[in-house]
């Protein structure tokens, strides 16, 4: 191989052409408010979680033996922090990729004094790989994914089979994955996949959506939506084996 052809090489593997899978995300670079800079800077020992560190002990990261529910891309935190709040009895990972969103969580966390939850920085998918162990987990949590509208973006899609499967692998038997949208041909794709998914059971009773549990909050977004008259979709399976 001749310099150049190298130097192209090394370029395309920089930019992570060759390697990089497709992500459910494209990292926006959005700027950090000086509180939610604070809030990164004074939370993050106590309340932050990084890949590097590996698979997790759960009971030595909360001190406690309590069941965990872990959120996939939290957003600005809002339902996850209202959730932690009315459930103490619970542990809760939130892991998002976007600054703003995690120093925003942080932020009204530490506001609430909150003692049972804990935030990654990261890609998901490679949190779940690296970080979280085999049947350790009580719920699963993700609201309102990027839709990915466009047909040629649907690969983007966070919910494929080989993700509800790794999925389903962390959660115990008995475990549920909740899924909400309010983008239909979306929920219609999560229905698809979840159907045709190995180890998973439907516990809605219709065999599709179930109605808006009461512990997931109602947030702005989707309070929005309602007023605009959109509709918002429930799914929930739970691990059959
Ligand atoms: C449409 S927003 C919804 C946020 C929040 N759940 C809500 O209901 O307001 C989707 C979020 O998922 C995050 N996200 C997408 N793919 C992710 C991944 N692989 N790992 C972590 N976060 C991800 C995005 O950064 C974005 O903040």
């Amino acid at each position: 191989m001749n310099e150049s052809s190298k130097a192209n090489l090394e370029e395309a593997l920089n930019e992570g052409k060759y390697i990089r899978k497709v992500r459910s995300f494209v990292k926006r670079e959005g700027r950090l408010t000086k509180g939610q800079a604070a809030a990164i800077e004074k939370c993050w020992s106590s309340m932050g979680l990084e890949h590097s560190q590996g698979l997790l002990d759960f009971s030595q990261v909360f001190g406690n033996d309590n069941d965990v529910v872990l959120e996939i891309g939290f957003g600005m935190g809002k339902s996850l922090v209202e959730m932690a709040k009315n459930a103490p009895h619970l542990n809760f990972i939130g892991i998002e990729v976007h600054r703003p969103g995690v120093g925003a969580c942080l932020m009204e966390a530490d506001e609430a004094g909150l003692t049972n939850l804990r935030v990654f920085e990261h890609d998901a998918v490679e949190v779940l790989a690296d970080c979280i162990a085999d049947g350790s987990l009580t719920t699963m949590q993700l609201f309102f994914p990027d839709p990915w509208h466009k047909k040629r973006h649907h690969k983007r899609r966070i919910v494929q089979p080989e993700f509800v499967e790794s999925l389903r692998q962390k959660l115990r038997v008995g475990g549920v994955f909740h899924m909400a949208t309010d983008w239909e041909n979306y929920a219609e794709h999560m229905l698809e996949v979840m159907t045709a998914a190995p180890g998973y059971e439907n516990i809605s009773e219709t065999q599709d959506y179930v109605p808006r549990p009461d512990n997931r909050p109602l947030t702005k977004f989707e309070q929005r939506g309602h007023r605009l008259g959109h509709g918002v979709w429930d799914l929930m399976f739970k691990r059959s084996n």
